[in-house]
C-alpha cells in the first residue's frame, strides 16, 4: 500500500496546457476523485500517473518513490479504462492473465492469481466466458479484475461507470467502493458526474481547464465553494448577477437586497436551492417571487421563481405533510439564510 504525490504536474501539447501545475497528495488507502467537465485534463492526469503520458514538467511519487520516468509496468498501478478495453477474442481468464504473461510472471503463478482477482469481483464462475457473453456490468468487473491482478499500489479508474445504465451504475459504485475499502488500496477515480463523485469519494478534486480549482471533502466543497465555478459544479446553485455598492446588492432587473460582503462592484450571488425557505407570507429577509415552473419529483419539488425580469432562482421544497406546494402563477415569498458572493469578473475568484 502506498500514497501518491503529484508535484507541479504539467502536460503541454504545443502551446496548449492539458494540465497545468497539478499539486495533489493522495493518502494511503484513500479514495480520491477527480471531478471536472469534459476536456479539463482528468484523463491526462490519470495517464501520467499510470505512465502512459509523459509529463512536460513535474513529478509523480508513489509510496515516496519518484516514478516520473519509469515505464507503466514498473509503477505498480492498475488502470481501469472507461470502455473496459477487453480483448474480444480472449476469455475472461485470458483477459485477466494477459498482463501477467506480458510481465513474464511464472505460468504456475498466473492461474491462481487470475482466479483470486476474479473472486474479488465475484466472477470466479465465469472465467471461461467471452466478453460478448457478459453484461456491461460484468465486463466492467473483468476490467477491474484485470487491474487488481497486478496487486497494484494505486488503482486508477477512468470514468469506470459511464457505460453502465443508471441502475447498474448505482450498484457498481457501491461494489467498487466496498472492494477498495476491503483491500485498503489507494485509488484515484476520474469522473464528470458530480453525484458519482460525491457518493464515492473520501476527498474530491475539482478541475477545470487543466487546473486544480479546489480540493476537499464533500462538505468543504458544498459549504465553502472556493469560486463561482465550484459553486456551480458541485451541488446546484442559482446565480443572481448584479452589483454590490453601499451595502446593497442590486440587479439590472431591480431586485435589491442588503449585502454586507467585502466585495465591491459587479458580483454574483450563489444560492443553494435546497437552502431556500418558501412561504405563502412575507417574512424577515424574504422577497416575492412568481412561480414560473414546478418540477414535481415526488419527495422533492423544484420551484422556478421569478424575482425580477432578469432574476430567476430555483428553490427546492420537500413534499411533506403540511408543506406549501405552490402552483404555477402563484406568488410566494422566498428567503435564504446566507449566500456566497463572488466577484463577477473571474469564475475562479474567491468568494465571500
Ligand atoms: N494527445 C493529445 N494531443 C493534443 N491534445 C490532447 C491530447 N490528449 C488530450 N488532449 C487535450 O487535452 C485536454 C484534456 O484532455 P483529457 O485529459 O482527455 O480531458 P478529460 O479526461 O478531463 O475529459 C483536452 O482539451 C484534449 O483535447
Ligand atoms: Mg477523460
Amino acid at each position: 500500500m502506498a500514497g501518491l504525490q503529484l508535484h507541479g504536474l504539467t502536460k503541454r501539447y504545443g502551446d496548449f496546457h492539458a494540465t497545468q501545475n497539478v499539486e495533489l497528495e493522495v493518502k494511503e488507502g484513500e479514495f480520491l476523485v477527480l471531478l471536472g467537465p469534459s476536456g479539463c485534463g482528468k484523463t491526462t492526469t490519470l495517464r501520467m500517473i499510470a505512465g502512459f503520458v509523459d509529463p512536460t514538467e513535474g513529478s509523480i511519487r508513489i509510496g515516496g518513490k519518484d516514478v516520473t520516468t519509469l515505464p507503466p509496468w514498473k509503477r505498480n498501478t492498475g488502470l481501469v479504462f472507461q470502455n473496459y478495453a477487453l480483448f474480444p477474442h480472449m476469455t475472461v481468464a485470458q483477459n485477466v492473465a494477459f498482463g501477467l504473461e506480458m510481465r513474464g510472471i511464472a505460468k504456475r503463478e498466473i492461474a491462481p492469481r487470475v482466479q483470486d482477482a476474479l473472486e474479488l469481483v465475484q466472477l470466479g464462475h465465469l472465467a471461461d466466458r467471452y466478453p460478448r457473453q457478459m453484461s456491461g456490468g460484468q465486463q466492467q468487473r473483468v476490467a477491474l479484475a484485470r487491474a487488481l491482478v497486478f496487486r497494484p499500489d494505486v488503482l486508477l479508474l477512468d470514468e469506470p461507470l459511464s457505460n453502465l445504465d443508471a441502475k447498474l451504475r448505482h450498484e457498481v459504485r457501491i461494489e467498487i467502493r466496498a472492494l477498495q475499502q476491503r483491500l485498503g488500496i489507494t485509488a484515484v477515480m476520474v469522473t464528470h458526474d458530480q453525484e458519482e463523485a460525491l457518493t464515492m469519494a473520501d476527498r474530491l478534486v475539482v478541475m477545470s481547464d487543466g487546473q486544480v480549482r479546489q480540493v476537499g471533502s464533500q462538505r468543504d466543497l458544498y459549504e465553502r465553494p472556493a469560486s463561482r465555478f465550484v459553486a456551480g459544479f458541485v451541488g446546484r446553485s442559482s446565480f443572481l448577477e448584479g452589483e454590490i455598492r453601499d451595502g446593497r446588492f442590486t440587479t439590472p432587473g431591480g431586485l435589491t437586497l442588503p449585502c454586507d460582503k467585502p466585495i465591491r462592484g459587479p458580483a454574483v450571488i450563489a444560492l443553494r436551492p435546497e437552502r431556500m425557505t418558501v412561504a405563502a407570507q412575507p417574512h424577515p429577509g424574504s422577497v416575492p417571487g412568481e412561480v414560473e415552473f414546478v418540477s414535481y419529483m415526488g419527495g422533492l419539488i423544484d420551484l422556478h421563481l421569478r424575482l425580477s425580469p432578469t432574476d430567476l432562482v430555483v428553490a427546492q421544497v420537500s413534499n411533506r405533510e403540511g408543506s406549501l406546494i405552490p402552483e404555477l402563477g402563484d406568488t410566494v415569498h422566498v428567503s435564504w439564510p446566507d449566500a456566497t458572493a463572488f466577484p463577477a469578473s473571474d469564475p475562479h475568484a474567491r468568494g465571500h
